[in-house]
């Protein structure tokens, strides 16, 4: 019980990594707000994790929008009283190579991964800093910190996440609060299902471990940056990738 009643809020919580960030915080015995956009898939998910025993409430959000933003922390602070930590997760890919991307696929995969994670991180953080404690983490991963063919514009997403994660790391540190992020390697979800297969098998090959990761190897890494064992974790990129970049 790592995260014994702490009040957590994790985006894109409705499937894939943030569902089982969610499972794995509601096991750890945290209270947990899933939000994400897919209402459909985001109250099943709320079901599920209330059938485990879990102490949680859905809310549906666009990361993209400051108003739904603002209600998601409203919405958990009048019900919680407090916010121990938000896992910034929610994202998307929309791929094509430099020489074909349109400025709408480099504009909506900004606007949900990277002005997505400053919404929320700014908006957690106020409530964070009047309490005096907190930990925001954010959803890096690989392809922003060595590229990816047809990524241009995640890659430079995943990339200012880690930015904007240290540049808090700094100037939250001394009000009590936290920010890290993650950085997955190529994971099990919806998100990599959609890639070609010769795509993911080359993937495959090149880990040492020889296999995706599984949400739930995700889902851990977050749940100890979360915990108070990685309480002196602060500006870290961790990555969780089975060594697929070495
Ligand atoms: P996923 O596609 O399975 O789930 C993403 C969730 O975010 C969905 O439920 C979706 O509805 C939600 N979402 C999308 N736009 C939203 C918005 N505007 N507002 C609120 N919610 C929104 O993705 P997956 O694979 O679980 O990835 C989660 C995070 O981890 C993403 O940030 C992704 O970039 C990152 N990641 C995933 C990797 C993978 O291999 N699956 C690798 C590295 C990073």
């Amino acid at each position: 019980m790592r995260l014994k009643d702490k009040v957590a809020i994790i985006t894109g919580g409705a499937r894939g990594i943030g569902e089982a960030t969610a499972k794995k915080f509601v096991e750890e015995g945290a209270k947990v707000v899933i939000a994400d956009i897919n209402e459909k898939e985001l109250l099943e998910t709320e079901e599920f994790l209330k059938e485990l025993g879990g102490d949680v409430m859905s809310i549906v959000v666009d990361v993209t929008d400051s108003a739904s933003v603002n209600n998601m922390i409203e919405k958990t602070v009048q019900k919680y009283g407090r916010l121990d930590c938000i896992v910034n997760n929610a994202g998307i890919t929309m791929d094509s190579t430099l020489l074909k991307m349109s400025e709408e696929q480099w504009d909506k995969v900004i606007d949900v991964n990277l002005k997505g994670v400053f919404l929320c991180g700014q908006a957690a953080a106020k409530v964070m800093v009047n309490q005096g404690s907190g930990v925001i983490l954010s959803a890096s991963s690989v392809v922003g910190l060595y590229g990816n063919f047809g990524q241009t514009n995640y890659a430079a997403t995943k990339w200012g996440v880690i930015g904007m994660t240290k540049t808090w790391a700094k100037e939250l540190g001394k009000k009590g609060v936290r920010a890290n992020a993650v950085a997955p390697g190529f994971i099990a979800t919806p998100m990599v299902a959609k890639m070609p297969e010769n795509v993911v098998d080359m993937m495959k090959g090149k880990a040492p471990l020889g296999r995706l990761g599984e949400p739930e190897e995700i889902a851990n890494a977050y749940a100890f940056l979360a915990s108070d064992e990685a309480s002196f974790i602060t500006g870290a990129c961790l990555e969780v990738t089975g060594g697929v970049v070495l």
